[in-house]
């Protein structure tokens, strides 16, 4: 699974399988030292239309006679003038399926060229590879065994910025990996307390301090809101505060929603694919990833990493339809229906935020269904109160091949969550559901720059390049590094 750079061109690299990509229209081979005879198989391949060189295609040549130990896979590029990192991440993401399957140890391509530096595409190609060949363990009895091959990144021309590069996919993509695994964990294996334990843990191993509030301390703080939210759990919530510290003059914060089960509460959610709500953690999972891979390149800005951590469950203690709770900067919520509780959970944490003087807010959740209905599972939707910022989430979005799309936020909407018990209601409706969410959470935010990211179709998807199976995906853990080492 290791990924190594290498200065010799491609062929003369120990390895069992070479691969060449291949542009769409234009399939000429553009390898030294490879023997004409793939050429010509190539062009035969394309004129009977097996192949073209489409995005992830791929075409696998058994070893040619005159060069009988070279098993060759050419693997489309897809049209050189639409060539981007991210393709570089998805190719390496789709190779490391492949090859897994092809029962091969070692796997050797040179790194692929394009309006890029050679740099980004060698750490694109490492986050690709681990990215792409990573599946949660599982609870079997028998634990499925995994091969997983070494890759070899040829032709590299400047060895010392590569291995830096390799080194920065190696982090970030462990991080987002840690990330998909905390997805993955159900709830009865991962409740607000383990939760915050994994921080705990994290914190040691990557260098960044780790504060925990306990049920006590959050109702010493006045935090009613997520309190309210997990009150009916047997399991309580906590907030969790992770520092980044650079001695910089600036902070950002991270926030993240981590309901580590949402049942919907009183206002109970149907059956049918409740389970996937083990997954409504992922924004605080997102927080936690990108604090191990921000502690470990260290960028020159503190960062904190909030989690609001809580189980949403219908009992006897449960919040219900109608309460009013009271967050920690004295705001007060109508709660008219206990299933809108990210909002509800994250206003302490984002008061909070804004209490420890963050330069920005970002914060981000598997918040509302009407994202889906928005955006599907192709971008992230942007709820976002100051345009600067907004511009930095979304040009480290693009960088790190994650696509945010923003959302307008017209006075008008605010309409919508004016309650007449409270000074907002968490529940408008279904007009602008995304939008309402976003504006009710940046009314916690106390004036600084926010930016609310809904991540309730981009944190779980189907499987692809970088998804070997349906689940979990880490989304945000490689926008919040970027933005990281780019925030100014
Ligand atoms: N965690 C859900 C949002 C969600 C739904 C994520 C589907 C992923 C897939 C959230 O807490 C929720 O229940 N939102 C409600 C809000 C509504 C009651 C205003 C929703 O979207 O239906
Ligand atoms: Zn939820
Ligand atoms: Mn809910």
């Amino acid at each position: 699974m290791k990924v190594h750079i290498q200065t010799a061109d491609l062929f003369s690299v120990q390895a069992e399988l070479f691969v060449v990509g291949v542009y769409q229209h234009d399939t000429t081979v553009r390898i030294e030292h490879i023997s004409q005879d793939y050429q010509r198989l190539l062009d035969d391949a394309v004129a009977r239309g097996e192949f073209e060189g489409r995005l992830l295609q791929t075409l696998s040549a058994l070893p040619a006679p005159l060069s009988p130990s070279r098993r060759i896979l050419f693997i489309g590029l897809g049209p050189e003038n639409a060539m981007t990192v991210h393709s570089v991440r998805k190719v390496f993401g789709q190779l490391a399926q492949i090859t897994e399957k092809m029962k091969i140890q070692t796997v050797a391509m040179a790194v692929p060229k394009g309006p890029f530096s050679e740099e980004d595409a060698v750490t694109a190609a490492t986050e690709g590879w681990l990215l792409g060949s990573w599946q949660f363990a599982g609870y079997h009895q028998e634990p499925k065994e995994q091969n997983l091959p070494d890759l070899h990144i040829s032709d590299v021309t400047r060895p010392d910025s590569a291995q830096k590069a390799l080194d920065y996919g190696n982090i970030v993509a462990s991080a987002q990996n840690l990330t998909r695994d905390l997805g993955y964990r159900p709830s009865n294996m991962l409740y607000p307390e383990l939760f915050a334990e994994e921080a705990i843990r994290a914190g040691n191993r990557h260098g960044f301090s780790v504060e925990v509030f306990d049920e006590n301390k959050l109702r010493e703080l006045g935090m009613g809101a997520l309190l309210g939210v997990g009150q009916g759990s047997i399991y309580p919530p906590r907030l969790v505060i992770m520092r980044y510290e650079a001695h910089a003059d600036k902070t950002l914060a991270l926030v993240g929603k981590g309901i580590t089960f949402d049942s919907g509460g009183i206002s109970l959610k149907p059956p049918q694919g409740m389970e996937e709500m083990k997954y409504d953690m992922l924004g605080a999972g997102a927080v936690l990833g990108a604090m191990c891979a921000i502690a470990d390149t260290k960028p020159h800005v503190n960062v904190i990493g909030l989690m609001a951590l809580a189980q949403n469950m219908p009992s006897g203690s449960a919040y219900k339809p109608g309460d009013v709770v009271r967050a920690f900067n004295g705001k007060t919520i109508e709660v008219t229906n206990t299933d809108a509780e990210g909002r509800v959970a994250l206003s302490d944490a984002v008061s909070y935020a804004a209490h420890l003087h963050a330069d920005w807010i970002v914060e981000t959740s598997t918040l509302t269904g009407a994202v889906l209905v928005i955006l599907g599972h192709e971008a992230t939707g942007m709820v976002a109160d100051d345009d600067n910022l907004a511009d930095q989430v979304i040009r480290s979005g693009e960088a790190a091949g994650e696509r945010i799309w923003r959302l307008p936020t017209y006075e008008e909407y605010k309409d919508l969550y004016k309650s007449k018990v409270a000074d907002i209601k968490n529940s408008p409706g279904r007009d602008a559901g995304t939008i309402t969410a976003g504006m009710i959470i940046r009314e916690f935010a106390g004036g600084i720059p926010f930016v609310h990211l809904d991540i309730a179709g981009t944190a779980w998807t189907k499987e692809g390049p970088l998804n070997k199976v349906d689940g979990a995906t880490g989304v945000m853990v490689r926008t919040f590094v970027d933005l990281a080492h780019n925030i100014s």
